[in-house]
């Protein structure tokens, strides 16, 4: 197959590009803009695709918004599939800035779908989020669980949810998966690829640069939450276990199944504290922790129940392992560092 892959220079969109060049047969295709994915990692993951010698790896460097050039990429290929990364991810810049979101992230989106549903592309696997639940009625958070979202963010990425639904329901040969995602961490185990947006907010990521004095301290938002230790939990799932359901819901796909929604995490989460108190505990560092008021909208519990994905995509999770998540974290950080300004 071929597959086309938008934000593939991204941090979860490179680690499923590498998964589909080193474990399948199929071509790749990616879309992006170079707004936070890397030139660096379109490098690795070309040496990926040479080492790997399976299928070809091709790039466009073009705006999901300019639709006529995005239009010419379909026109001059024959793509069977498109898995859809490319999105504004940053939670308080969509409540600053709504427009941005909607028009990324569900604008692009649903010109996207069109022209999928115009060039025949009838697999489509999109990134979607836990933020589309606001904040959950009940814990273990499942895909029926009412979708609230508090934000631009997570409502942008709902609107998406419903035109991929809708246009499934009109055309036949149009199908989807949406994976909504809990709280992505970790890097390559052979630290090729990471998270390379050096202001990325992601705990762990934002442990690791503290370890390494790229910040000062770290802050904890909210010590008086209802938890065992008083810190907010989330479910925190490997960036390659992530990968590795987006190659399960193209099998899936393929083999002629209909559009499912499906919730991805470990179904279990750790506190900001352990959090922290393993990231110190590999780096050998003891960095300093500031303790912050509560941030508005940040949910006690965000935990996912993932008994779908693992029984309908027969996924496996590798890497439920919090020690692993945050060694390739901190590694990953480490070699990337010097290309960041202390803040
Ligand atoms: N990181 C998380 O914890 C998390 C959690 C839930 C959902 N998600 C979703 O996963 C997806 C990928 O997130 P990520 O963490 O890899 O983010 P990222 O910022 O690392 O990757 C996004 C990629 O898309 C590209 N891009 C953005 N807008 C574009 C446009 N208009 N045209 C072309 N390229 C564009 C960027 O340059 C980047 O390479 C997003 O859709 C996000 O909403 C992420």
């Amino acid at each position: 197959m071929h597959i086309l892959v938008t934000g593939g220079a991204g941090y979860i969109g490179s680690h499923v590009v590498k998964q589909l060049l080193e474990e399948t047969e199929h071509d790749v295709t990616i879309i992006d803009n170079l707004s936070t994915g890397h030139q660096s990692t379109l490098d690795t993951l070309e040496s990926i695709a040479l080492e790997s010698k399976h299928g070809d790896l091709r790039f466009y460097h073009a705006d999901l918004s300019d639709f006529a050039s995005i239009e010419k990429i379909f026109l001059t290929n024959r793509f069977d599939a498109l898995m859809h990364f490319a999105a504004s991810i940053v939670v308080p810049e969509s409540v600053e800035n709504p427009l941005k979101y909607y028009m990324n992230n569900t604008l692009n989106t649903t010109n996207l779908i069109r022209l999928c549903t115009e060039y025949k592309v009838g697999k489509f696997i999109f990134s979607s989020t836990a933020a589309i639940y606001g904040e959950p009625t009940e814990i273990p958070v499942k895909e029926a669980t009412v979708a609230n979202p508090i934000n631009p963010y997570g409502m942008s990425k709902l609107m998406s949810e419903r035109v991929l639904q809708d246009t499934a329901a009109a055309n036949p040969d149009f199908n989807f998966i949406i994976l909504r995602y809990f709280n992505v961490a970790g890097a390559d185990v052979r630290n090729r690829i990471g998270q390379s947006f050096p202001n990325a907010t992601h705990l762990i990521k934002v442990a690791a640069q503290t370890a390494l004095g790229y910040r000062d301290k770290i802050y904890i938002f909210g010590t008086d939450y209802d938890t065992s230790d008083g810190s907010c939990i989330r479910d925190y799932i490997h960036v390659d276990d992530l990968a590795s359901a987006h190659l399960k819901a193209l099998k899936y796909l393929s083999q002629g199944n209909k559009g499912i929604i499906l919730n991805c995490g470990y179904g279990h989460g750790f506190s900001v504290y352990e959090v922290i108190d393993t990231m110190k505990k590999i780096s050998g560092i003891d960095f300093s922790v500031k303790i912050s008021p509560r941030r508005s909208g940040d949910p006690a519990l965000l935990i996912s129940d993932c008994t779908n994905i693992k029984k309908i995509l027969d996924w496996i999770p590798q890497y439920d392992d919090l020690n692993l998540i945050c060694q390739t974290a901190f590694e990953w950080e480490k070699k990337t560092l010097h290309l960041s300004k202390k803040i």
